[in-house]
């Protein structure tokens, strides 16, 4: 058996009393502190299964999640179906214009009503036939006379608390959970000049990610990498060392990223499109990241929204689509149709940059040999991150 050779530090095997005093006590006192002295969350943030738990019940059930884009049901009767946390929804576009997301769950013996993506006059069930409306309400139920008790007027699809921000549909399982909208005006102000809300939204990628959800969006929240993994594509443009977060009171992070001095602006290097509304010097000169937490991720571009949707399935398994949203001159322009896919093909090369980089993080968190790390200056979302993530999972049930 070969033994494991740790440069550096000597390693803190996480089955042994961590470093830091104080942590026996509380297991992220080393993430609460100040940035300069801050650490990453342990490792088991990431790995137990227990804390996934933990993060469904304390975020996942309460705050408000990502479950598409108006523009994907644009007229009424459109709809996609969504698996979100192991609950099978429809979100539709009902005939008084309202984007409703409902169970897809027939009442009756439990049978999926719909799948895919399309258009509906109502939801019938493929069992028995029992039909919804596309508000959820029971429109049929044949042969149900005599059944005692059968409530047909009360019968309805759950439906979830829906709400719209700039453009995405945002769903909470919480009845209870405060709006979205109050929470994130001061970032709706300071990404007006991108119209996020005009975007279409273009799939452009799948990728199914065996490792969990923070290591992504810890990796997205970071310019850091840019030296190393994106040396060759985001680095040249966008130099880590130059990019900043601002301090904010919200549920976010916001990573500006300035464009190297004489370098083209994030317009020019990522494309030539059509931009949808008037960005100022600032902005055209920077790339900006923006996680909404726990994992909405985005970066509008003037020209180019890249949204990155995660639809978490378990500690170590997630779903990642990744949509390319443009303005509707440019989709409807088929002279612009090789420059889209050129943009598509460079977000997946991009990724599968972030894949190395995720893969290989994973594999540290796994080991023995690895409990948590000093974060840079450079990683401030991360910690901003970690401040919210922390204050949500401590405390008595
Ligand atoms: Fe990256």
């Amino acid at each position: 058996m070969s033994s494991i050779e740790i440069r550096g530090e000597a390693p803190c095997l996480r089955s042994q009393p961590p470093i830091h005093s104080g942590a026996l006590m509380d297991p992220y006192s080393d993430a609460r502190k100040p940035l300069r002295e801050a650490a990453t969350l342990p490792a088991d943030a990431f790995t137990s299964a227990t804390l996934y738990e933990r993060e469904v019940e304390r975020l996942f059930l309460r705050e408000w999640l990502c479950a598409g884009r108006s523009d994907q049901v644009p007229d009424a009767g459109d709809y996609f179906t969504l698996d979100l946390l192991g609950d099978k929804l429809v979100v539709v576009r009902g005939k008084d214009t309202e984007i409703r997301a409902l169970s897809r769950i027939c009442r009756h013996r439990g049978a999926e009503l719909a799948t895919g993506s399309g258009n509906a006059r109502s939801f019938q069930c493929p069992y028995h036939s029992w039909t919804y409306q596309l508000d959820g309400k029971l429109l049929g139920a044949p042969h149900m006379e005599g059944v005692q008790g059968f409530d047909r007027a009360n019968c309805r699809l759950p439906r979830l608390r829906c709400e719209i921000w700039e453009g995405w549909i945002f769903v909470n399982f919480d009845a209870d959970a405060a709006p979205l909208g109050p929470r994130l005006a001061p970032l709706s102000k300071l990404l007006s000049n991108y119209r996020m809300s005009e975007m279409i939204a273009v799939e452009t990628a799948r990728f199914d990610s065996p490792y969990n959800w923070k290591v992504l969006t810890d990796n997205f929240m970071e310019a850091y990498h840019h030296i190393a993994i994106h040396r060759d594509t985001f680095e040249p443009i966008f130099p880590g060392a130059a990019s900043f977060a601002p301090d904010n009171e919200g549920p976010y992070a916001v990573l500006n990223m300035p464009a190297r001095s004489g370098a083209d602006g994030a317009e020019n290097v990522i494309s030539p499109l059509p931009k949808l509304g008037e960005l100022d010097a600032e902005e055209e000169a920077r790339l900006v990241a923006v996680s909404v937490f726990p994992f909405h991720l985005f970066v509008p571009a003037g020209d180019l929204l890249t949204w990155y949707q995660i639809l978490p399935e378990g500690v170590d398994q997630f779903t990642l689509k990744i949509f390319s949203c443009f303005p509707k001159q440019t989709l409807d322009d088929t002279g612009h149709r090789e420059t889209v896919e050129g943009v598509q093909a460079f977000t997946r090369h991009v990724h599968h940059e972030d894949i190395a980089a995720c893969e290989a993080t994973w594999a540290g968190l796994m080991s023995r040999s690895f409990s948590s790390g000093r974060l840079s200056m450079l990683e401030k979302p991360i910690w901003q991150f970690n401040q919210w993530w922390t204050e949500r999972m401590m405390g008595e049930d």
